[in-house]
């Protein structure tokens, strides 16, 4: 191996002693704990994803107690996280594992990526930590760091790229006696030094042989072409009340929020904000007394930006609630029957600020 690679992969063993974070999913090698743990983390920081993996280990200890689990409940569990495909692919993988292996985890990396929403990062990562396989677990920090070190001037954004950075991780993996140390201290690496904003450089210990350190490339390292513009999206939604009930509907599942809870959604080139702009057909169905307000609110998923309007119509004649209900095929609920329910987090938020 070259002098270059040894001197970074010595230089990170001591900083990985020195610096690796003590955090509960590493005390095990318990392959339900590790793939709970990356599922999670795969979508959001540290911080916010130990409170998530908490609250799942206590309610859900073990593979067993997961695939008992009723979806809607892991859904409402789940909230505030996004991306819900992952949380029911979470739950289907568990009970396949269940069922076909009788609770026992698949322990190589190739029988791991056959599973629901196990792909090519949290196989890597759940073989190398719980059962020593020596596969790189390639991610953002891997890209960024390897980039940087070793002066790499592929696009990170292009499908050929991983199985270039595979490869040439598969040499540096073997020089660990343990190979889930390897993929961790990268990880550990990537988000306390090899910061992608502002990376710690002035004490960092691959200063010396760091490429992009010594010539000053930290910020065209990794490279990465353009992202795609966002597409815009406005929602326009009618929220209805009468008393201390209101209008929701189960979402499809063909969407954004998949089989989460909204309210009646009327998709526009445009946001309503004005009484006379909404909905004939919604106009006709009001005939009686009611009033209405708007508020407005934006959210940002990863390749969408969604710009919305809360009508609010508030109902004074419980007849004409039900015949909305009815016409608009939506459910009427109270506010403790729809806490329980999974809703996105943008409506959620909109609900405690009108509570
Ligand atoms: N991010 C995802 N998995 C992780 C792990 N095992 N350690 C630290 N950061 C992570």
């Amino acid at each position: 191996m070259k002098r270059k690679k040894q001197d970074f992969i010595s230089s990170l063993k001591i900083w990985y002693k020195k610096n690796k974070r003590d955090l509960p999913f590493r005390k095990t090698k318990d392959p339900y704990s590790v793939w709970l743990s990356e599922i999670i983390l795969q979508q959001t920081r540290m911080r916010t994803g130990l409170v998530y993996y908490k609250k799942f280990k206590k309610k859900y200890p073990n593979l067993k107690s997961l695939s008992d689990a009723r979806g809607e409940m892991l859904l409402k569990d789940w909230e505030g996280l996004g991306y819900y495909n992952r949380v029911k692919n979470l739950h289907s993988t568990a009970r396949f594992i269940q069922k076909k292996f009788s609770g026992t985890f698949p322990s190589s990396q190739k029988e791991l990526i056959k599973l629901k929403g196990i792909g090519r990062y949290s196989s890597s990562a759940i073989a190398s930590i719980c059962f020593n396989e020596k596969t790189p677990a390639i991610d953002g920090n891997v890209f960024r760091i390897l980039s940087r070190v070793f002066g790499i001037k592929k696009n990170i954004s292009s499908s050929s790229s991983y199985s270039y950075f595979y490869k040439k991780s598969l040499s540096l993996i073997k020089q660990f006696k343990n190979a889930g140390d390897y993929n961790q201290s990268l990880m550990d690496f990537g988000s306390v030094q090899c910061l992608p904003k502002n990376p710690l450089c002035g004490d960092c210990i691959q200063k010396k042989i760091c490429y992009a350190f010594i010539h000053k490339k930290q910020d065209c390292l990794p490279v990465k072409k353009k992202k795609k513009a966002l597409l815009k999206r406005f929602f326009n939604y009618y929220v209805f009340s009468y008393k201390n009930r209101i209008l929701i509907k189960k979402r499809g599942e063909n969407d954004v929020w998949a089989g989460l809870v909204d309210f009646y959604l009327e998709e526009k080139k445009k946001k309503i904000k004005e009484k006379n702009k909404i909905n004939n057909s919604v106009k006709k169905l009001i005939t009686k007394k009611y009033s209405i307000t708007f508020f407005d609110a934006k959210t940002k998923l990863s390749h969408q930006e969604i710009f919305i309007s809360f009508i609010e119509i508030k109902l004074f004649n419980s007849s004409v609630f039900k015949t909305i209900e009815k016409n608009l095929d939506l459910l009427s609920l109270n506010k403790k029957e729809l806490n329980k329910l999974a809703k996105p987090k943008v409506i959620n938020d909109y609900l405690k600020k009108i509570s």
